[in-house]
């Protein structure tokens, strides 16, 4: 079973694609950690993971179908070739829902994430690309199986498909039909997100071949799933009681202990930089004098910091740079 026949049997046979479609989905973050796979081939994750959507901050992308035999790629406003690796990435997903049929289409999408918060928007990106398909060729699917869909092209796709916090739900079934984000009913007007940028170039090692290298070589990565786990858990009971603390101190120790794991992989992984250390050290700082601030990080050396709305002054004294978002202020 290949995640092309899965997909197939999930999408009618013919289609047919609508004049235009945009859809947005927006990035998001993991407080507990997607890191590790269980099968490749149909982006299974090791570990259920959870995660606050940033609300506005996002991907936009547009659908039009073009007479071609070829899809049309476009970021940011800039024409790509067809042999870009993010025109490849983005036609290799589309196959799965055209699969024999002759449906291109011209591809714009649009992140609006600041490029200087270094923050990835690939999670975004495939689930706009994803609803964006929903829509263009009238699938009008679930929620959960558009979730299932977007999780082919990325893992933490699955969990941009909704706003607000987001378990990925591991599942246990080959196809993945069970892998699917589930949006929390739960929000948390205070909440408040801090983008610290230390370096938005490219990292030399992506998500991908970085938690496989972890997965292949790193012996410590054993007490992952345990930790991750029992993270999650706590996670639940943080959002619940609206306990701030808790919430943080899971959310810091969860980034540190998967950091933990890349470090003891081989060659090791180690994606601080100075900077990164020294921004760590100033949050740790600002909690020692009572401000109650922690922080996350993905596979690179920039911070998401964590804080309260009644915080944000002295947060931004100490990170004058800092990019914030509040997940439910829109709401
Ligand atoms: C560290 O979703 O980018 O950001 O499934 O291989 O595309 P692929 O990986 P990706 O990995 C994200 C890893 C992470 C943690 C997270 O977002 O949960």
């Amino acid at each position: 079973m290949t995640p092309a026949e899965v997909i197939d049997r999930l999408l009618p046979s013919h289609l047919q694609a609508k004049a235009s479609s945009e859809l947005f989905a927006p990035s998001n973050i993991a407080l507990c950690k997607y890191w590790g796979k269980r099968d490749r081939s149909f982006n299974l994750p090791v570990n259920a993971s959870l995660s606050v959507s940033l609300d506005y901050l996002g991907t936009h992308t547009r659908l039009t179908p073009i007479d071609a035999e070829v899809d049309e790629v476009w970021l940011n406003g800039q024409q790509l070739l067809p042999s870009a690796k993010f025109s490849q990435k983005v036609s290799a997903f589309i196959d799965l829902f055209r699969r024999q049929q002759d449906l291109y289409f011209r591809v714009e999408t649009r992140n609006n994430i600041p490029t200087a918060a270094g923050l990835a928007s690939s999670a975004s990106g495939f689930a706009a690309l994803t609803l964006a398909l929903n829509d263009a060729l009238g699938l009008d699917l679930e929620p959960q199986l558009l979730s299932v869909l977007a999780r082919h092209g990325s893992g933490s796709a699955c969990r941009s498909v909704f706003d607000g916090f987001v378990e990925w739900r591991m599942g246990q079934r080959e196809d993945g039909l069970d892998s699917h984000g589930i949006a929390l009913d739960a929000e948390w007007p205070d909440l408040c997100i801090g983008l610290a940028k230390v370096d938005a170039g490219e990292k030399a090692v992506d998500s991908r071949s970085g938690m496989q290298r972890t997965v292949e070589t790193a012996h410590l990565y054993q007490s992952w799933p345990l930790q991750a786990a029992a993270d999650l858990e706590k996670l639940h009971q943080a959002i619940a009681r609206q306990d701030f603390e808790l919430l943080g101190q899971t959310a810091e120790q969860n980034a540190l202990s998967m950091h933990a794991t890349m470090i003891a992989s081989w060659p090791p992984l180690l994606y601080w930089q100075p900077e990164s250390v020294a921004a760590m050290q100033t949050v740790w700082t600002l909690r020692r004098h009572g401000v109650p601030v922690y922080f996350t990080m993905d596979a690179g050396p920039n911070l998401k910091l964590l804080f309260e709305q009644q915080c944000r002054d002295e947060v931004l004294r100490h990170f004058p740079d800092l990019e914030t978002v509040e997940p439910f202020g829109s709401r």
